[in-house]
């Protein structure tokens, strides 16, 4: 299964890709995630991307691009992956096409989870992670049985550091221009799956798996 998940800050695609690369066996590339794992190494690739990150635009689409072609290209991609987060650009989607191209494969489905600016900047403002597995909790909608420490393996629980109100709504509004052409450019390609990501999160995944059957 190759799979991209498309949709704004705090729509829940993180919590839907963990769900789904369990069911289907295929790594899970989120480029928000290669990104802040270089931020903690203290990479040159993480010093650059942060400037952008902390301001909550997008990172160059030649810093991007040439991480994911990488990442592709191992073995453990060889039967399917799913790409949390990538494509975010028309130029990053065209790219990518190319590279799938030379590798002669084609993407499954384009997942396009949606739901309303108010909903999405709770969701984020209220997301909590664990700093040892990288689960993701919510206050209110999905809190730790114990406040502030993972369920999994009782990690501390941290907030990113663009999870802020201002940050957040310049992320949503970055998506609204930079991002959702790509809902049509898919759309075209006749591979998007729009689903409600409004619903439980049970929900949601139920109505993902339903529509890649
Ligand atoms: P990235 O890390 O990808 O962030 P994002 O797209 O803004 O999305 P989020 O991770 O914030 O949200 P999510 O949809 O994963 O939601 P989650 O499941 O956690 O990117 C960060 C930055 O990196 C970008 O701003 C950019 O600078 C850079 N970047 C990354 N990729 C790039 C690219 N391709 N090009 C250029 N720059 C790039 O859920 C959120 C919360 O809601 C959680 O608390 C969760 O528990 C809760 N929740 C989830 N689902 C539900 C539900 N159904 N009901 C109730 N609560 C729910
Ligand atoms: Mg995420």
């Amino acid at each position: 299964m190759r799979l991209i998940l498309l949709g704004p800050p705090g729509v829940g695609k993180g919590t839907q890709a963990s769900a789904i690369v369990k069911k289907y066996n295929i790594p899970h590339i989120s480029t928000g995630d290669i990104f802040r794992a270089n931020i903690k190494e203290g990479t040159e690739l993480g010093m650059k991307a942060k400037e952008y990150m902390d301001k909550g635009l997008l990172v160059p689409d030649e810093l991007v691009v040439s991480i994911v072609k990488d990442r592709l290209s191992k073995d453990d991609c060889k039967d399917g992956f799913l790409l949390d987060g990538f494509p975010r650009t028309i130029e990053q989607a065209e790219a990518l096409d190319e590279e799938l191209k030379n590798m002669g494969i084609k993407l499954d489905k384009v997942v396009n989870i949606y739901a309303d600016k108010e909903i999405l900047i709770e969701r984020a403002i209220g997301r909590r992670i664990c700093k040892k597995c990288g689960t993701a909790y919510h206050i209110k909608f999905n809190p730790p049985k114990v406040e502030n420490v993972c369920d999994i393996d009782g990690g501390e629980l941290f907030q990113r550091d663009d999870d802020n109100r201002e940050t957040v709504s310049t992320r949503i509004e970055v998506y609204e221009k930079q991002t959702e052409p790509l809902i049509e450019y898919y759309k075209e390609k006749g591979i998007i799956l729009d689903v409600d990501g409004t619903k439980p999160i049970e929900e949601v995944f139920e109505t993902i798996v339903k529509g890649l059957e």
